[in-house]
């Protein structure tokens, strides 16, 4: 099942994500969140986008690296992920959303990290990630604490975006998926 994706202005989406009680049975709703993000050519989507108040978000960062990058990707599910360290070289790079569509901005973070959280099996893990993966893992993580990547402009750049998002809430754009305004 492909779920609409809640675009920016929704509550959910700068509201933080209640944790998972461990055991409790996710298949049906990790397989639907692949598939809404897959349906929209994501490389991530947290349960917020398809308001669901919970601590998980699903990544595929295989798509944005190709034959030609060292690093290789990984599609995953986190459940109830703490990002326990962050480290290395800060870095811009330029990202963007499936809840806000259409608009773009360069964001600076670290290159590498460590997560502690739980697989689909309710399996605890803690692992490194840098690069790419790590990239798309904080940019998902930020959506499980109710904070977006346009929340770091500042300044021009956020006069520069305001009215774009405002645009984004009332629906005066175009996705090939189906979404939710909250000023529609
Ligand atoms: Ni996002």
């Amino acid at each position: 099942m492909i779920y609409p994706i809640v675009a920016y202005g929704s509550p959910i989406l700068k509201r933080e994500a209640e944790e998972i009680t461990e055991g409790t049975a996710l298949d049906e709703l990790i397989k639907n969140m692949f598939d809404t993000m897959d349906n929209a050519n994501g490389v991530g989507l947290a349960a917020p986008q398809i308001n669901q108040g919970l601590s998980l978000f699903v990544i595929d960062s295989n798509l944005m690296l190709d034959e030609e990058d060292e690093e290789v990707g990984i599609r995953r599910v986190f459940i109830n992920p703490i990002i326990l360290d962050e480290y290395g070289d800060d870095y811009s790079f330029e990202e963007g959303c499936l809840s806000i569509p259409e608009i773009r901005a360069e964001i600076t973070r670290p290159d590498t990290l460590t997560i502690e959280y739980y697989d689909e099996n309710w399996n605890l893990k803690e692992e490194e990630f840098s690069g790419m993966t790590a990239r798309v893992i904080q940019h998902e993580y930020d959506h499980l604490e109710g904070i977006l990547f346009v929340d770091y402009l500042k300044g021009l750049k956020k006069r520069l975006v305001k009215s774009k998002l405002v645009d984004v809430s009332k629906g005066k754009i175009s996705t090939d998926y189906r979404m939710i305004y909250p000023l529609k």
